[in-house]
């Protein structure tokens, strides 16, 4: 294995790196070479609380409520023979029925709705709201809602909980932020931009634990994958065994920031490791992501445990190759600070490596205390008067009732492109609805989702108006028959405006699959262009988490209007029916780049460089020098909106004054107000519409490469009558203006920055900041042995 200060200089010196290119799925590796993986790992258990009312368990400090919650813990633990400790090392915690204490499912899944849990069949708990994916909610660029749809999920988790169909953790939410539009899982996310992330990150891991450092956890978090994980098997380089390059400056800058914000400023309690390597060392094995960086650097909460992903200590084996087997792969994820093994890893192996002393049973019993130290956080041993155990099906049912699910639909929908002919005109009376998107049910869902209500189609929705409905599904997702084109046509024909729904869905971008092309699948755009040759109102939604090149139809007159609608959920249809007929007006904005197809192809989509060089034209809005189709940031309104700054300059800013100043309320200086950047919105149009707002930084300060832009704050105002104005108030903080040097320090400079409103930069504020660069983060060095610490065993 090479030093990573040669990785570092072929990194620099833009060579291709070479990565483990194996041709294997997921299923393949872990049920084929390791068949004990998957039945335990994958069990649903039947939740119950332990009982802290009989003995033995009573007498232990952990039914001490008055007792500090990690004493508490480290008591329940103590009492574990080293086999009842193993036992409780996997997701599929096994409990110790010796002493009463039940077994734990670790893996839950909140991604955008109660995802995994045992829902029964029919009736009370056989469904949970299933909101938009995050990548449709982060457009509506609303953090109320995000932390809205967190809390809600949390109550329905706690009622799941409470009534035995689930524990009080989830694995998620997932902050990876979407380098590469051909990710198979950037549906899951919140988008391209980091900011977005962490700010995504820290409302919905809040709502979820209930608050920052509650004094009871309501839900415990995990903040996942950490770290460089956003490929699944492109080019069938597998994520189980793919080790990404990349430098110290983009770990820093770009990758980790989420994470930071998940740690340090949410509290999350806890973290997964993913199963890709990231200059050579996995990520469940790699000290310098576990220890130095997320404990020393970001501040991980003390008791905080981190989980690999499902099967990940395997893998630092098997594809890896770290270290020689499944027994050395456990004991340097132990050892690394991998506290619970999403696999049967540890279950199956961990006592022989205690046996051969590769470990000690207090490195064992570490991850254990973590994680139980959380639950008695959550009230797990405090009975059924402890906070949130009084929540129950009803408010299933009510919070749903709230229908932030359709709000949230309503707000994340992007307009693309428009003529007139959006919001359809009162004389329209018929409508044809084609597609493979028209009459869709769990496609409105995305992924990992449990079931809903409802799911309201477009055809649906359109179906319930007062509008003649003529529908022909035309053609299927990713298709080249042109054998329902007649009826397609002739739907068209007969009706006075089309509505062609198509796009993407996880048959095409999925976990543990990604594309290699990002042009629309099949023969879709065929048959859009006939349809557009009809010279009749023609409106096309293109859905699906990931973009996919709609130049021709940007370019295309007849193709009168565009939306990106994402993944929306179960109330999918009422939302793009009722923007699409002006009851609401959308607001949303891209938070990912439209590409041109040819971008899949000019460079690997495995080269994490987000600088641009030679063949990779710089990735991201940040740094990408070609011309997008629709940019990152892009959305139209309904109406017209005129917006007025009384300041075009902020003034001058000594940055060792900044950095001295007091700062009450805040833990770090950096994180004060630097700008308020504050304009009029006047809604000068004839429709009431939401506005938001994207800020942008851009500035020539510091060392080349600059980055195009990036993103330092955003909002949304609501319902902006005509003629009506509000004020747009965006604080700018001193840290969102700092920049990452090559050692991966977060660093002030002195120069001229401009600060502008959305991608028109329709108000542009300047401020300067003079004195010396100062470094506000300091980044360690990654001093972690490479091989791993255990290769010689
Ligand atoms: C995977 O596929 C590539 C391209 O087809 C091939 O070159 C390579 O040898 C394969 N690797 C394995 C481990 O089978
Ligand atoms: C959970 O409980 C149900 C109903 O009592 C039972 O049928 C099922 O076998 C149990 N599952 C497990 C894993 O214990
Ligand atoms: C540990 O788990 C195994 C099942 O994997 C079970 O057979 C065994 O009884 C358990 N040991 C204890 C002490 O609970
Ligand atoms: C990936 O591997 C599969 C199975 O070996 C093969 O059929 C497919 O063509 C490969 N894809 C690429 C892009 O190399
Ligand atoms: C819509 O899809 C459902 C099942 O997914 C099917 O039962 C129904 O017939 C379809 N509707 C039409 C009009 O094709
Ligand atoms: C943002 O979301 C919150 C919570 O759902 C909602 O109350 C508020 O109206 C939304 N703001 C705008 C401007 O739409």
């Amino acid at each position: 294995m090479r030093s990573l200060a040669v990785l570092a200089a072929l990194a620099l010196a833009g060579i291709e790196p070479t990565l483990a290119q194996n041709n294997q799925s997921y299923e393949d590796y872990t049920v084929e070479a390791n068949p004990d993986l998957f039945p335990l790992c994958l069990q649903h258990l039947n939740a119950s609380f332990p009982d802290c009312t009989s003995s033995p368990l009573s007498r232990s400090l952990v039914c001490d409520r008055s007792a500090d919650p990690h004493d508490r813990a480290a008591a329940l633990v103590s009492l574990f023979t080293l086999e009842e400790l193993v036992n409780n090392t996997g997701n599929t915690g096994l409990g110790v029925p010796r002493l009463g204490l039940p077994n734990y499912q670790v893996w839950g899944e909140a991604l955008h709705g109660v995802g995994r849990a045992n829902f029964v069949d029919s009736g009370d708990f056989s469904w949970a709201t299933s909101f938009p994916m995050p990548i449709t909610t982060m457009a509506a660029l609303n953090r109320t809602l995000i932390n809205q749809i967190g809390s809600i999920v949390s109550t329905q988790l706690r009622a799941f909980s409470n009534a035995g169909y689930g524990g009080v953790d989830v694995y998620s939410p997932n902050i990876n932020t979407f380098r590469h539009p051909v990710w198979g899982r950037g549906q899951e996310t919140p988008g391209e931009d980091a900011y977005l992330s962490a700010v995504y990150a820290f409302e919905y891991i809040t709502a979820l634990q209930g608050g920052v450092d509650p004094e009871h956890l309501k839900i415990i978090a995990t903040a996942k994958h950490y770290a460089g994980y956003d490929i699944e098997n492109w080019n069938n380089h597998s994520r189980l065994g793919n080790d990404m390059q990349v430098t110290q400056q983009e770990l820093s800058e770009y990758y980790m920031p989420p994470f930071v914000a998940a740690a340090r400023d949410a509290h999350v309690r806890s973290v997964m490791c993913s199963y890709n390597a990231v200059n050579g060392v996995p990520s469940c094995a790699n000290s310098f992501f576990l220890q130095t960086l997320l404990r020393d650097t970001f501040e991980f909460a003390e008791d905080g445990y981190v989980s690999g992903d499902c099967g990940a200590v395997y893998n630092v084996w098997n594809p890896h190759g770290y270290v020689d087997d499944e027994y050395a792969a456990s004991a340097a994820s132990i050892l690394a600070g991998t506290d619970i093994d999403c696999g049967t890893s540890y279950q199956f192996r961990l006592e022989d490596t205690f046996d051969d002393s590769l470990i000690s049973r207090s490195e064992i019993e570490r991850g254990i205390i973590r994680l139980y130290s959380n639950l008695v956080q959550a009230g797990y041993f405090d009975g059924p008067d402890a906070p949130y155990r009084d929540i129950t099906w009803d408010d299933v049912i009510e919070t749903d009732a709230w229908n932030i699910a359709y709000e949230a639909a309503v707000e994340g929908i992007v307009l693309l492109k428009n003529d007139d002919t959006l919001p359809l005109s009162p004389e329209i009376r018929s409508v044809a609805v084609i597609g493979p998107w028209a009459n869709v049910t769990e496609q409105l869902q995305g992924n990992y989702f449990g079931p809903a209500p409802y799911l309201v189609s477009p055809l649906d929705a359109f179906r319930k108006s007062n509008l003649k409905v003529h529908y022909a599904r035309g053609t299927e997702i990713d298709s080249t028959s042109e054998a329902g084109f007649k009826d397609a046509l002739k739907a068209a024909h007969r009706a006075d405006a089309i509505i062609f729904a198509g796009g993407i869905d996880n048959t095409i971008e999925a976990e543990a699959m990604d594309r290699q092309s990002i042009a629309w699948p099949g023969n879709q755009l065929k048959l859009i262009d006939q349809l557009s040759k009809l010279n009749k109102p023609l409106v096309v939604l293109q859905m699906g988490g990931g973009q996919i090149d709609s130049s021709s139809l940007k370019a295309n007159k007849n193709v009168n209007s565009l939306i990106w609608g994402g993944y929306p959920g179960q109330s999918g249809g009422d939302a793009l029916f009722d923007i699409i007929t002006g009851k609401r007006a959308p607001a949303a904005r891209l938070v990912t780049t439209q590409y041109p197809a040819e971008y899949a192809d000019q460079f690997p989509a495995i080269d994490m460089n987000l600088r641009p060089n030679g063949k990779n034209p710089g990735q991201t809005y940040m740094w990408y020098t070609g011309e997008p189709v629709y940019e990152f940031g892009h959305g139209l309104f309904y109406t017209t909106f005129k917006e007025t700054s009384g300041m075009e300059d902020a003034g001058t800013f000594d940055i060792q004054e900044l950095l001295t100043a007091p700062h009450d309320g805040y833990d770090r200086v950096e994180q004060q107000t630097l700008v308020e950047f504050t304009v009029a919105i006047e809604n000068t149009g004839d429709r009431v519409s939401d506005y938001t707002a994207i800020v942008y930084v851009n500035t020539e300060a510091g060392p080349a490469p600059h980055p195009n832009k990036w993103l330092v704050g955003f909002d949304r105002l609501g319902g902006i009558e005509p003629g009506d104005s509000q004020t747009l108030t965006v604080p700018v903080t001193i840290d969102s203006v700092a920049r990452t040097d090559e050692l991966g320090n977060r660093v002030l400079y002195p120069g001229h920055y401009e600060l502008a409103l959305n991608n028109e930069r329709s108000v542009v504020i300047s401020f300067d900041l003079e004195g010396e660069e100062a470094v506000l983060l300091s980044w360690p060095e990654d001093r972690q042995t490479v091989p791993g610490i255990l290769e010689s065993q």
